[in-house]
């Protein structure tokens, strides 16, 4: 049987990226039915790059109520707190100890964070952690503690998707064939959602569009997307517009095709993006009062996360015996 998992870093507010990245196909594929589903708050992920406590427990609340408040079936998904799995800081281990560092040296998010020391002078391991370059094991363990076959990410997280499959081969090779190999799942018509600068949609960049955010402000940040200096009449290339590949997201294909001819024929930015706002107002404005609603609840947030946990743990302990079984660390007989 086909299975779904995948999970988001509770360290900011939902935004439009995390939405048609990952959220979205991922109901879009609880809602089409037939398989088995793991969405999960990837918390200990959060204290790689975040030392706020405060911001991840209001970061893990606004992601919970984002899945539910988009209409996330948790009868049929199995919706936890990664945290509350122990049987996954338990496997990251062991997988560390056949992953290759050679492996994990390649790693984007390490690479990027040695190579901006080493262009600014500094010494290339200079404030670089553990976590951040345990970062790949860990998430090998959330998807192969499942036996996911399915990834819904965004096309930034398929180098993730690679080494997990590469751990959990050495795994199988080295003791016993205990674990599937994932495959990512990535929805092409989005790839990569810019920001409001041009570059990738992403809390560390800050060029985020809030997923919920009120109508007045989604308008004023939708107002802030980075556009070239055409005036109205000028044709415009959609191939190099934010706007449009925000649209491209978020409209009907041929709403798609209308948009692009109206770019050809010179529409006025300011035109394009009041219809890129009703567009997207459209699509989350439902979901938004109960967003507000649901935040207001952490009682019964945490209600949902517990009973998904025990879910998730009925999985994860027999299989996690399995392993420690495998690799010798069982009982003694
Ligand atoms: P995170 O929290 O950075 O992002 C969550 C999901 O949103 C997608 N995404 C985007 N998709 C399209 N355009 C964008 N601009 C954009 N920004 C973010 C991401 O690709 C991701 O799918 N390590 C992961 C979380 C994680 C995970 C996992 C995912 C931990 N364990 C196991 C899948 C399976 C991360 O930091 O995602």
């Amino acid at each position: 049987k086909q299975r779904y998992l995948t999970g988001i870093t509770t360290t900011g507010t939902p935004h439009l990226g995390n939405y048609v990245g990952a959220i979205r196909p991922a109901i879009e594929a609880v809602n089409a039915g037939g398989a088995d589903y793991f969405f999960f708050l990837a918390d200990y992920h959060a204290l790689i790059k975040c030392t706020d406590p405060a911001q991840v427990r209001r970061s893990s609340r606004e992601i919970a109520a984002t899945w539910l408040a988009l209409g996330l079936d948790t009868e049929q998904a199995v919706f936890y707190r990664q945290s509350d799995v122990p049987e996954i800081p338990e496997l990251t281990w062991i997988l560390g100890c056949s992953a290759a560092k050679g492996l994990m040296n390649r790693a984007h998010a390490y690479k990027a964070a040695v190579q901006a020391n080493e262009e600014a002078g500094e010494d290339p391991d200079y404030g670089v952690t553990m976590g951040l370059f345990n970062y790949p094991v860990l998430m090998a363990a959330d998807i192969l503690m499942f036996n996911a076959t399915h990834v819904p990410v965004g096309r930034d997280q398929l180098q993730h998707l690679e080494m997990a499959r590469d751990i959990g081969q050495r795994f199988n090779h080295n003791f016993a064939e205990l674990f599937t190999l994932p495959d990512a799942v990535v929805d092409d018509s989005v790839a990569v959602l810019q920001g409001l600068d041009g570059r990738k949609m992403s809390k560390s960049y800050g060029n985020t569009i809030p997923l919920f955010e009120g109508e007045k402000k989604l308008r004023k940040a939708v107002n802030k997307i980075k556009t070239n200096l055409l005036e109205p009449g000028e044709p415009k290339d959609p191939e190099r517009s934010t706007v449009f590949q925000i649209w491209s997201a978020f409209a009907p294909p041929a709403e798609v095709e209308r948009m692009r001819r109206e770019f050809a024929a010179g529409i006025a930015w300011g035109e394009a993006k009041k219809q890129l706002f009703e567009l997207i107002n459209e699509e989350l404005s439902p979901a938004r009062e109960r967003y507000e609603a649901l935040l207001a609840d952490p009682g019964y947030i945490e209600a949902v996360l517990k009973a998904g946990a025990e879910r998730a743990r009925a999985v994860a302990v027999p299989l996690m015996e399995r392993v420690r079984e495998a690799v010798g660390i069982a009982p003694v007989d």
